[in-house]
């Protein structure tokens, strides 16, 4: 299998830096904070700030830049994607959910806090994304705007991220298996919705037509389907030290899982077909989305 290049790994770092710098000027900072505001402004950064990949933002800034947006406008539809993405992460290791201690290699919110700091911090990181997308400095055009707000909205509701992590905890009690064609719907729910708005969400700012935002999206549905693959691999592969939370979990919690289904070869195979076929979407944009080619292949090949 070929290595995602040091080039590629460059512009995956200095995109993260990128989007921490936007993050930073759009989050609160807790000067003159009541008692409790403080807290949630802090637990607010704790999520967000400092961890990740930043996949979402770069998905966003490198659809964005291959359309020519000005970075400015691609890294604030970064910071966005990566606010819904914290909120999520904050929700879905609680106690109610996966339960989980440790996300990025530090305790989880609700540990360093309270359940009910964690809750709140989650509900203002997801408003927040939407603040940022709704400003002015976002895009000038007001119609874009509402275009962005609009799909992240339903990227992220009941039709989209939430929605599947509704069916995804359903699955954790139910008496049969899930077969194939519902494991693919649930992930493509929970996790390939909000992978695929990142990208689409880059591209509108970028002023991309409709045929080249449905190549950017069928390109990012195949690598969010590759991505959580890769997760629920290594949730049987990695170590906590490489991938800075828990691991071995899925299949005592009763996951559905494509690892589950397809056994951790059959897992990888099917992933490394959903990078082709990632590829294969951007080929009309040639040399200039190398990075997004890149970008499938570092979501098979990462450990963490
Ligand atoms: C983890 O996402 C949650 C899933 C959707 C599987 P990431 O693996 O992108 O987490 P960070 O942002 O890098 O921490
Ligand atoms: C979470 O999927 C997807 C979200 C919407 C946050 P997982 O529960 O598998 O993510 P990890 O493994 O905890 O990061
Ligand atoms: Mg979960
Ligand atoms: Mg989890
Ligand atoms: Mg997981």
């Amino acid at each position: 299998m070929q290595m995602t290049d040091a080039s590629f790994a460059e512009s995956l770092s200095e995109a993260a830096a990128e989007a921490e710098r936007a993050l930073d000027a759009c989050l609160p900072a807790a000067t003159d904070a009541a008692p409790g505001e403080a807290e949630l402004i802090a637990a607010m950064r704790y999520a967000v700030m400092g961890g990740g990949k930043r996949l979402r933002a770069y998905l966003a800034m490198e659809a964005a830049r291959l359309f020519d947006a000005p970075a400015p406008r691609g890294a604030r539809v970064g910071a966005a994607m990566e606010c819904l993405h914290a909120y999520s992460l904050v929700h879905d290791d609680m106690p109610c959910m996966d339960d989980d201690d440790l996300r990025r290699g530090k305790p989880t919110v609700h540990k360093v806090w309270d359940e009910a700091t964690a809750v709140l911090a989650g509900d203002a990181l997801q408003t927040m994304a939407f603040e940022i997308l709704a400003d002015p400095a976002t895009h000038p055009d007001g119609a874009v705007r509402a275009r962005l707000c609009l799909r992240l909205a339903q990227a992220s509701g009941h039709a989209g991220m939430v929605g599947g992590q509704a069916i995804d905890l359903a699955a954790e009690t139910a008496t049969d298996p899930m077969g194939p064609d519902m494991v693919r719907k649930l992930q493509a729910m929970k996790t390939g919705a909000l992978i695929e708005v990142s990208a689409e969400a880059g591209a509108i700012v970028g002023g991309a037509d409709s045929a080249q935002i449905g190549r950017i999206r069928a390109y990012a549905r195949a690598l969010g389907e590759a991505f959580q693959i890769a997760d629920d691999l290594l949730d049987v592969t990695g170590t906590v030290e490489e991938v800075g939370k828990a691991v071995g979990k899925d299949a005592g919690a009763g996951k559905a899982t494509f690892v589950d289904i397809l056994g951790i070869e059959g897992a990888r195979a099917r992933a490394d077909e959903l990078v082709a076929q990632a590829a294969a979407e951007l080929a009309p944009f040639g040399a200039r989305a190398a990075h997004l080619v890149e970008a499938a292949r570092f979501v098979v090949e990462r450990r963490s």
